[in-house]
């Protein structure tokens, strides 16, 4: 017997994905699906060429001497732990590149689509997506057995909302809650393609990545191992 009729893929698809928009938090919305996998590819080859410099990619270290799993480039801002400069003074003292319009516009329909998406209209949400400008990015790159601990993302100085966008193997995203790093807190599964929006009462909701899944990634997003994580963020400096 083969093993597509030994496996057959309904019966290999974690229950816990869903395939519509969901609001997991106030504020806090996944959309699966929401990049093309030609657009998931296209992606992945401008990762190639910011991971050419003048910043490589790089795994921070933190305060204490540990050093991160993921590794990281930026754009628009470099980030290091826990600020945000124009210089990768904690790498080669090299200038960050630009962010680049074309995801200045990409996360503009974002936030618009993920809001939209769950019915939300309350202003406080609806708002920042008419002029969302998000001028930082930190591409994340998890290789084998990468991983990252729960946080927050608060090292702006702006409220507006993080877009995260995945591509390559599927990961456990656990998404918790402002006050702690524990419970409550939902997981959800992150595929290629997918995006996940959090602002608003949950812009500083407590996050991580427990764990990646070996090879999830689709024959067809342009990545053969390994994840890719663009959160982009508005940082409130000049
Ligand atoms: C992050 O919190 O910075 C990364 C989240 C992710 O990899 O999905
Ligand atoms: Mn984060």
């Amino acid at each position: 017997m083969s093993e597509d009729a030994l496996f057959p893929l309904e019966l290999v698809q974690p229950e816990a994905y869903d395939a519509e928009p969901r609001l997991i938090a106030p504020g806090a919305v996944h959309v699966p699906g929401w990049l093309t996998s030609e657009q998931q590819r296209w992606i992945v080859g401008r990762f190639g060429e910011w991971t050419q410099g003048p910043v490589p990619l790089r795994a921070a270290t933190l305060p204490g001497g540990r050093r991160m799993s993921v590794r990281t480039v930026c754009l628009g801002w470099h980030w290091q732990p826990y600020k945000y400069t124009r210089e990768a003074t904690d790498v080669n003292g090299r200038p960050v590149l630009d962010f680049p319009d074309w995801m200045v516009r990409l996360g503009r329909k974002a936030v618009a689509d993920a809001y939209s998406s769950v019915g939300v209209v309350d202003g406080t949400l609806a708002d920042p997506a008419e002029d969302y400008t998000p001028d930082a990015a930190l591409v994340n790159f998890y290789d084998d057995g990468a991983a990252m601990g729960m946080h927050q993302d608060k090292d702006e100085r702006s409220t507006a909302p993080v877009v995260s966008l995945s591509i390559g193997e599927s990961c456990l995203f656990r998404f918790g809650n402002t006050e702690t790093r524990t419970k409550p807190y939902t997981d959800v599964e992150l595929r290629s393609g997918d995006l996940f929006v959090f602002g608003g009462p949950s812009r500083f909701a407590y996050h991580g990545i427990p764990k990646v899944l070996p090879g999830t990634a689709p024959t067809d997003c342009g990545l053969t191992h390994g994840r890719i994580n663009i959160t982009m963020r508005v940082t409130g400096l000049s």
